[in-house]
């Protein structure tokens, strides 16, 4: 295994002049610098990250810490940001917190030891404290979808609120007369503010009841249990708001077990815009996120950060929107 002494002496300069010219550092005539290469694709070396992270503090590597990469959005989320930091010359590294403090803390100290560029998390859990302790570190941090606001850090997440109505308002246009929402886990901001919207919509009507809304913990499950429940309370709710797709989809298995007619009887609309949306029958009408958007602006954002060009303080508020489709269309095609 060839090593950095070995392509120095193969193209006639300094360890240190190869090192500038892995690094992009300071200052390489052309001429020099084309001698590097060449050697490097001759001896085929390959540079010890760990080591040159020792040396420069840098690894050309990111880290992304995620609640539940099985979770269809945090995947597609992990797409957009593998994508784009390999485009921008960075190696991802990904960590499952199942939103356990205790765990995005070992990650983040473990991953502090081999000096990580940057870390993108979306978290429940992450403190004051925890962003303080990155920001003395230095090491850019970018917070997506949900966390604190706190510190410098760059948050990216879509307007949940406006996008929880957006979905209300349409399944009374649609002509639901009752609509109940199923919602996502009370410590998470998300699940908070598409409830507030939820609220500010349907709290309007005579009709509006607090036991209209159900928990059903951001899962499939829960969508289907929130919806038995529901329908005990309330068998004349006509339409449902579920905080995100997963809940909706269990809405819809659970409705269609119960031989309820989903538009006709039943209009349900989700929240995420997963991809997953279009395979039920009849396909799901949902609040999309830009989710491929938000995770490549925000990997883009954490590289300027990296090579210090952007500010560390940022929040960045995303547009989503309405996709109708066959589940809340009435007397539909
Ligand atoms: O489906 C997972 C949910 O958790 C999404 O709505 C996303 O916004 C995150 O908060």
């Amino acid at each position: 295994m060839a090593t950095i002494r070995d392509v120095a002496a193969r193209a006639g300069v300094s360890v240190a002049t190869v090192s500038r010219v892995l690094n992009g550092n300071g200052y390489v005539n052309k001429e020099t610098a084309r001698r590097v290469r060449r050697a490097i694709q001759e001896l085929n070396y390959r540079p010890n990250m760990v080591a040159r992270g020792l040396a420069n503090r840098k690894t050309g590597t990111l880290a992304v810490i995620l609640p539940d990469i099985k979770n269809p959005f945090f995947s597609e989320l992990a797409r957009a940001v593998e994508d784009t930091a390999r485009t921008g010359g960075f190696t991802v590294i990904f960590c499952n917190s199942d939103d356990l403090g205790s765990r995005e803390k070992s990650y983040i100290e473990v991953l502090r030891q081999k000096y990580i560029d940057g870390i993108i998390i979306a978290s429940n859990t992450l403190g004051e404290a925890d962003v303080a302790y990155i920001n003395d570190n230095d090491i850019p941090l970018v917070v997506l979808d949900r966390g604190p606001g706190v510190g410098d850090c760059a948050v990216f997440r879509a307007k949940n609120a406006d996008g929880a109505k957006m979905a209300v308002r349409h399944l009374l246009d649609a002509g639901c007369r009752k609509v109940a929402h199923i919602a996502g886990p009370e410590e998470l901001v998300t699940a908070r503010e598409r409830l507030k919207g939820y609220r500010e919509v349907a709290g309007a009507f005579p009709w509006f009841d607090e036991s209209l809304i159900v928990p059903g913990r951001f899962s499939v499950e829960g969508g289907k249990e929130a919806v038995r429940r529901l329908l005990e309370r309330h068998p004349d709710v006509d339409g449902i708001f579920a905080g995100n797709d997963l809940m909706a989809i269990g809405a819809l298995k659970a409705l269609q077990r119960m031989g309820i007619k989903v538009p006709d009887q039943v209009s349900i609309c989700g929240f995420d815009g997963v991809e997953m949306t279009e395979w039920t029958e009849p396909e799901l009408t949902t609040v999309a996120q830009p989710i491929y958007e938000m995770g490549a602006e925000a990997t883009r954002y954490l590289i300027d950060r990296v090579r210090g060009k952007a500010e560390p303080k940022a929040v960045v508020e995303l547009d989503v929107r309405l996709i109708q489709r066959g589940s809340t269309r009435r007397g539909a095609d």
